[in-house]
């Protein structure tokens, strides 16, 4: 088969497009026939060495597909059955062995470029609203990157559990696309005095949470954003890696909380991933959550499909087809 395998940390260029073996299913896994694999921003760290992987090994954290292979001592799966999953490395491949524990069903009605599509980035905006700062009405929300991958998503599940939302964005035309997912206002934030923009919107008070996927660029005037024991979530780094932070500044900020949490810690039971999993589905198919693809790519242009992502002008997800027509 067909896979993305990384020998070295670094640029797009490590990522070398090789025939390995079709990998067979041990004890308690299942051989998945990929059929889309998402392309996120934690396959970019991982490239870079940011969070370290054991070298050499084949890239990717998220697909959907059909059961190809079934190892001993896994029940309630079959050939054929279409499933999708994330944490797991491997997807940028044909095939790819997944622990059963991790892959859901995919129903009828969800394609699997919309199901490979909201396995990370999706059950990441369902627990950042539903979970880590559980929104409610009458909470106001800023939504850094408001066009993103996670941006979009979270725009809609914060709007459908009656948040306000603010958004922050680059472009014009991104400040277009948040909109129209659902955020009431939109800031353009690559100038000066994005945050007292903020202020001003909320009336000098602040939001009562903040979700910052954005990191370095972001995170310091994020802080100024909040009301008094306001909620700080940061989620990730595209900006690059917030340095060290001493924690006096919570207390002279208005007795501020801060988390930094990842999707692993919010699926860690099989109730749990499947609930998320489920609801975004059952979203989808109401025609209540929309999930933008951005753009597609096949396999061999793996690098290319993660260039386009760091280039900061995707809006919604970027998808690898290992069988792209
Ligand atoms: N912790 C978790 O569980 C978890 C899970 C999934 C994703 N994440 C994190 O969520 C964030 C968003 O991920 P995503 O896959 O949905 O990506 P994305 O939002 O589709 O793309 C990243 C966006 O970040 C913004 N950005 C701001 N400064 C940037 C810079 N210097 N370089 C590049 N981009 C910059 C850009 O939007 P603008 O042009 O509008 O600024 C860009 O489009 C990432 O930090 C990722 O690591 C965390």
């Amino acid at each position: 088969m067909k896979a993305i395998r990384v020998y070295s940390y670094g640029g797009p260029e490590v990522l070398s497009y090789e025939e390995i073996t079709i990998p067979a299913p041990k004890q308690g896994e299942v051989r998945v026939r990929i059929e889309a694999s998402g392309i996120n921003y934690v396959d970019i760290y991982q490239r870079k060495g940011l969070y370290p992987v054991a070298l050499p090994f084949t890239a990717g954290q998220e697909a959907s597909g059909v059961v190809d292979a079934v190892g001993q001592g896994v029940s309630g799966l079959k050939t054929g059955d279409r499933v999708a999953y994330t944490s797991a490395l491997g997807s940028y491949a044909e095939f790819a062995v997944v622990p059963a524990g991790r892959l859901v069903p995919v129903p009828d009605g969800i394609s699997s470029q919309q199901a490979a599509a909201v396995m990370l980035q999706g059950m990441t905006a369902h627990y950042l609203a539903c979970s880590t700062y559980p929104l409610k009405s009458g909470d106001t929300a800023l939504v850094h990157s408001a066009a993103g991958g996670v941006g979009l998503l979270l725009v809609q599940i914060a709007k459908r559990r009656g948040a306000r939302v603010i958004g922050t964005v680059s472009t014009q035309e991104k400040a277009h696309l948040a909109k129209h997912a659902g955020a009431d206002d939109v800031i353009l934030y690559t100038g000066a005095g994005w945050e007292k923009e903020v202020k001003q919107l909320t009336g000098g008070k602040g939001v009562h949470v903040v979700y910052d996927g954005v990191g370095a660029a972001t995170f310091e005037k994020s802080l100024d954003c909040l009301q008094p024991r306001g909620f700080m979530v940061l989620f990730g780094q595209a900006s690059g890696p917030v340095p060290p932070v001493d924690l006096q500044i919570l207390n002279t900020k208005g007795g501020l909380f801060i988390t930094r949490p990842s999707l692993i810690q919010y699926t860690a039971t099989r109730d749990e991933l499947l609930e998320r999993a489920n609801d975004l589905f059952r979203w989808m198919l109401k025609g209540e959550l929309t999930v933008r693809i951005d753009s597609s790519f096949p396999l061999a242009k793996a690098a290319d499909a993660q260039r386009k992502l760091e280039s900061r002008t995707t809006m919604g997800k970027v998808l690898l087809i290992p069988r792209m027509q």
